[in-house]
């Protein structure tokens, strides 16, 4: 019997021709198709034998818990806080993620906002195409360099360790991380810092840290209130860890602030901090490269056809 597969969104034509057709019988959403539900998503884990999904779908315990035919979910991501793992793992249901796959796009990327939030490139871009641009003047709107400063990254991890190494190769950093227990190994000099100095000495953090309980709200009112005046901070990993309402509260603390990651995760239309100067926002699109996307899908294929087909769990990112 052939092994049924459900893609929630469309790949890429040449990624498929893993999941062959001799052994599977794939399913794949077209992305104009309505947004599934979890109702949708309730009988497809029914119906279907693997489910490729993404950080958009979430896989709730209603979802695992009611799966009568599920066995294996490849998320195309490495992060994996849109999947409820504990229902999965009582339910035996197999997660699997994507790394390696997207940590130069990401790591890119955030360097890319942080130049952005200290540069403000949006602001001018906007006011040269709207407002028009008054005359050059030597103190109007200016930013802050990156070059040679010290800057503070939440997360070592594969994305963590990238940005530091472009920072500290190309712009001459000096890396500092936020200490917690497992100690980074890099190519380049990085300082830990506890928690106390490291809010009130970095004026530049990007936080690259997955989602966890822990770092939930890990900058809260106590972090705002002791970054300095004039700071600059990147989130390029989960928007829950940051309180927003306690950033919204401290926000004239910072020259920019550049967010990726939200809460909610894309942010709706007219919500309060899209209009506001400080805030450079994206809609979680870091990893959106064609080399990353690529990656990434062909990771999430290969972690099916591996464990559905092989039936080797060795070339498989497991989680769970
Ligand atoms: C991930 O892989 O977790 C990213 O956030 C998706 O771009």
């Amino acid at each position: 019997m052939k092994c049924k597969v459900f893609l929630t969104s469309t790949v890429y034509s040449d990624t498929l021709s893993v999941l062959n057709s001799s052994h599977f019988e794939v399913h794949m959403r077209k992305d104009d198709e309505p947004v599934l539900t979890e109702e949708d998503l309730i009988r497809i884990a029914g119906e279907y034998d693997a489910l490729v999904c993404n950080i958009s779908n979430k896989i709730t315990s209603k979802v695992i818990t009611a799966a009568t035919k599920l066995k294996f979910i490849s998320n195309i991501a490495v992060g994996h806080d849109n999947i409820d793992l504990d229902a999965a793992r009582k339910k035996n249901i197999i997660i699997a993620t994507t790394p390696g796959t997207l940590h130069r796009s990401v790591a890119e990327y955030a360097i890319g906002l942080l130049l952005m939030a200290s540069r403000k490139v949006s602001t001018h871009q906007y006011q040269q195409k709207t407002e028009g641009y008054p005359n050059w003047a030597p103190t109007y709107n200016t930013g802050l360099e990156i070059s040679n400063k010290e800057i503070g990254i939440i997360g070592l991890g594969q994305i963590g360790k990238e940005i530091g190494r472009m920072l500290h190769f190309g712009f001459n950093s000096k890396i500092y991380y936020l200490k917690n227990k497992s100690v980074p190994k890099t190519d380049y000099k990085i300082t830990p810092l506890d928690k106390n100095q490291f809010f009130s000495r970095m004026k530049f953090i990007i936080i690259a840290c997955p989602l966890t309980e822990k770092t939930k709200n890990l900058i809260d009112d106590n972090e705002l209130n002791s970054i300095q005046n004039d700071s600059v901070i990147v989130n390029i990993a989960r928007g829950k860890i940051i309180n927003q309402k306690a950033l919204l509260k401290y926000k004239n603390k910072f020259r920019g602030i550049g967010l990726d990651v939200t809460d909610p995760d894309p942010l709706p239309l007219g919500h309060q901090i899209l209009d506001d100067p400080n805030f450079f926002i994206t809609p979680h699109i870091a990893s959106a490269t064609d080399e990353a996307r690529g990656e990434m899908i062909k990771r999430a294929l290969k972690n099916v056809y591996n464990y559905m087909h092989l039936e080797d769990s060795n070339d498989v990112n497991i989680i769970n």
